[in-house]
């Protein structure tokens, strides 16, 4: 049991809370998949789970955590802890968020909004997909401190009129995804039968009818209710409908961005600016000189480059070289004691994909606050274990590199 005073959450005992029926058997967020994978047609799973080519970023990403172990203290006292941590100056109830994800309103009903409630009642920070389902203003109303996550386009004017689009919605923090500079080569999602655009097939269908409570809960009740889903963030106007042919102009043309255009954003855009899917470090100098204020290590969870290196192999050397900005980051992270490695090495915050989008798909808003609640338990279970109070006070010290 705990409670919150102010932003330190004082612990009682660490008994847990009876769980909710649904959830008995979901303990850690890997849980979620499971059941995610029963729920969701083998179609829309395969586009959340599945990653590029071999997967090698992918089992990368986690073993990455693995190389590193934890170096406990013992004897302190750990009664009055707190996983809160503050980020450019503002104060979140734990060091994590939820990652960007494209689509999923194809997940879950309204899956962006059960996302955005949960992370504004656990305040954590939540950042919207430029590839949502969802206007990004809806997404606003509903959480007034989400993240805005854009593809930019290659035109400049498309671009500005973008940024204003975002900035009229009320968002100040604009996440620049920087990886995805030709679409990645998802054989996985060809190979079960996912395409954009979605193709009604009769193998879709048949997935459709043996899910039906995907089907009625998260389908039929979007299209009776909103009509087809579109790209609503891509552009400043709304974008093609999912089944549309011409969907691929929705994901934008990208592949002649440059730092020119993270230069123009920067004059532009007066909250802040994070760019995410940066994995050299070199890189991490070039955005700190476009004007940056925080950097995402991501590979996008093996999604894009398949073999590109583990976000967490690079997180020291980028933060040598950040000059105290904030460097995040995401692809792998599943464990509080993955949370409390990266922080050791100098991460400032790191972000959560799929599992959120799990916990959407199988129980909408209240599956993400299981979720978030699971892993902020697991965090502070192992601040206690490390003899830890405050994140502050993890270091290098806290952490090992060890050659298996
Ligand atoms: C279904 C799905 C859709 C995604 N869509 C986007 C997106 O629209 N924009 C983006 O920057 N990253 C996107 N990502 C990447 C995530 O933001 C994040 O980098 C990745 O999921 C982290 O790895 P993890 O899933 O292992 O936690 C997506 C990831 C998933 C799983």
């Amino acid at each position: 049991m705990s409670q919150i005073v102010g932003v330190q959450v004082v612990e009682q005992a660490d008994a847990r809370p009876p769980l909710a029926a649904r959830f008995r058997r979901v303990l850690s967020l890997d849980d979620f998949q499971e059941a995610a994978r029963k729920h969701l047609p083998s179609q829309i799973y395969s586009y959340v789970a599945d990653a590029a080519e071999t997967g090698s970023s992918f089992r990368s990403n986690r073993a990455a955590f693995e190389e590193y172990e934890l170096v406990p203290r013992v004897m302190v006292d750990i009664m009055r802890r707190s996983t809160a941590i503050t980020l450019f100056g503002r104060t979140w109830a734990a060091p994590f968020g939820i990652a960007p994800m494209g689509l999923q309103a194809l997940t879950a009903y309204r899956g962006d909004l059960q996302m955005a409630r949960a992370a504004r009642r656990e305040n954590i920070p939540m950042v919207v997909s430029g590839s949502s389902l969802i206007a990004l203003e809806e997404v606003a109303k509903e959480n007034p401190d989400a993240w805005f996550q854009a593809y930019l386009s290659g035109s400049d004017d498309s671009i500005l009129a973008m940024l204003e689009r975002v900035r009229s919605a009320g968002y100040r923090t604009l996440v620049i995804t920087a990886d995805t500079a030709v679409g990645a080569n998802r054989e996985n999602n060809v190979r079960a039968g996912f395409t954009i655009p979605v193709r009604p097939t009769p193998a879709l269908a048949w997935q459709g009818l043996t899910h039906p409570r995907w089907l009625i809960n998260t389908f039929l009740r979007t299209l009776i209710r909103h009509g087809l889903p579109h790209f609503e963030n891509s552009y400043v106007t709304r974008g093609a409908p999912i089944l549309s042919a011409n969907v691929e102009r929705s994901l934008g043309d990208r592949g002649h961005l440059s730092w020119r255009h993270v230069r123009m954003v920067r004059e532009h855009w007066s909250g802040h600016i994070v760019m995410k899917g940066v994995l050299d470090p070199r890189d991490v100098g070039l955005a700190i000189d476009a004007g940056v204020d925080g950097i995402i290590l991501s590979n996008h969870g093996g999604r894009q480059l398949d073999t590109a290196i583990a976000p967490m192999r690079v997180l020291p050397e980028a933060v040598a070289l950040a000059g105290g900005i904030p460097i995040m980051l995401d692809s792998g992270v599943r464990r509080g004691s993955d949370v409390l490695k990266a922080l050791a090495l100098g991460a400032s915050f790191v972000f959560v994909g799929r599992p959120f989008s799990f916990a959407a798909a199988v129980a909408g808003e209240a599956g993400v606050l299981h979720g978030i609640e699971l892993l902020k338990a697991e965090i502070s279970r192992n601040m206690a274990l490390m003899g830890v109070t405050q994140l502050t006070e993890l270091d290098s010290d806290s952490v090992r590199l060890v050659c298996r």
